[in-house]
């Protein structure tokens, strides 16, 4: 069994112990009504495997939202507002997230306010959310192109991952939370991201393990600083040039969609060779880290003419201050450095590093 994790202010459960810490949780909290929030695809997938773990007498209504980021919206809240309110909820009703990241985070903001905050529980269901969206409070939905704009810090009741979900999860989609256990040995633990450097070897109850861990990093680094004075910074590691690229991506018909992943891989190439050159980071390191990255995320070509278009995205940048990008580099794996900053000649020559390796790997 794997053993719990005590987080601030609430724990997280894993497998067939987590069904009976949320039975645990029903009985004690003793809801008037529950209400379980999924999309399209949860709903199809992940809805029959949890109704089948929960005892014969549990009974939930079932609201079902669009998949998608796009659908991470205002819009999407005053619907289930809507649906609560005609389904009769009162504050005494507990709202179940099933799903990815989309949403836990639109489910928990939901929870949050609906009658001024209702009781909620997350049930990831993808590798992303459940190594990163539903752990360290942060809930809220997009305005417009603005990501998570709009939203409140507040946490799960209980959190429940069950690993057999991701059964049914994409591959993409899988490896788009693989990114982000990567970054979590980048930034914290060198031991941790050696276990990456071949996966081939790894079964299913190493899986789980390395999910488990990925958990503990993120949620040590939350622990310490829930509001992101410092840091928790660390973990935007890949994310500065990596939302740049996702949002040039994405705006830009002609090119292949780069899900979240995907891009925060490149990032992470990216803003480890500016590591190198700024903060000492160990050369033989960066290779390294770029061989084990291209060994699984596709191979990207991003052209001469993109890269002054990518780098304008980087004024959007929620760690901005006072006009600067602020970046967060390594000294090491294992050592990141909050604030630094890079030039812009020097940010143009990462993405001749990484189209270099790319095309050599
Ligand atoms: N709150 C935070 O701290 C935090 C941190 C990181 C990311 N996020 C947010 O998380 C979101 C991304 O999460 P995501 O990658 O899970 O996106 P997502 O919720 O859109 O899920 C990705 C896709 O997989 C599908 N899916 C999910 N579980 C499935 C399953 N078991 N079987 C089949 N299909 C399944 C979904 O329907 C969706 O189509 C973003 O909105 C991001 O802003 C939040
Ligand atoms: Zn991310």
């Amino acid at each position: 069994m794997l053993a719990p994790i005590s987080c601030n202010g609430y724990s997280i459960y894993f497998n067939e112990d987590g069904y009976e810490q949320l039975n645990h949780y029903i009985q004690q909290r003793n809801p008037s009504r529950i209400f379980i929030l999924t999309d399209e695809n949860t709903n199809e997938h992940c809805i029959p495997a949890f109704m089948g773990k929960m005892p014969a007498d549990f009974n939930a209504e079932i609201i079902e939202i669009e998949a998608g980021e796009i659908h991470k919206t205002i819009a999407t809240c005053n619907e289930v507002w809507q649906v609560l309110s005609e389904l009769g909820a009162d504050r005494k009703s507990l709202l179940i997230n099933l799903g990815g990241g989309v949403v836990t985070d639109l489910g928990g903001f939901v929870a949050s306010t609906f009658m001024r905050g209702i009781d909620f529980v997350n049930v990831p269901t993808s590798l992303l959310a459940m190594v990163d969206a539903s752990v360290g409070g942060k809930t809220g939905v997009d305005l417009g192109p603005l990501k998570n704009q709009v939203g409140v810090i507040n946490v799960p009741g209980i959190l429940i991952v069950d690993t057999s979900m991701l059964t049914t999860l994409p591959f993409d989609e899988m490896r788009s939370g693989l990114a982000e256990m990567l970054k979590h040995g980048l930034i914290q633990d060198e031991n941790y991201w050696a276990a990456f450097r071949d996966l081939s070897a790894l079964d299913i109850s190493d899986l789980d393990k390395l999910i488990r861990d990925s958990i503990i990093i993120k949620n040590n680094i939350v622990v310490q600083d829930p509001r992101e004075a410092g840091l928790r910074k660390s973990l935007n590691f890949g994310h500065t040039l990596g939302h740049a690229i996702e949002s040039y991506f994405l705006q830009a018909p002609e090119k292949m969609t780069l899900l979240h992943g995907e891009a925060i891989a490149i990032g992470m190439i990216l803003e480890t060779w500016l590591s190198v050159q700024t903060q000492q980071f160990p050369e033989e390191k960066l290779e390294d880290i770029t061989r084990v990255i291209l060994s699984y995320f596709p191979k990207v070509v991003i052209e001469q003419k993109d890269i002054a278009p990518i780098l304008s995205y980087l004024k959007y940048d929620k760690k901005n201050t006072h006009g600067h990008i602020n970046f967060l580099l390594l000294k090491d794996i294992g050592t990141p450095v909050i604030d630094a900053r890079a030039d812009d000649d020097l940010l143009v020559q990462s993405f001749a590093y990484y189209n270099e390796q790319s095309q050599k790997a």
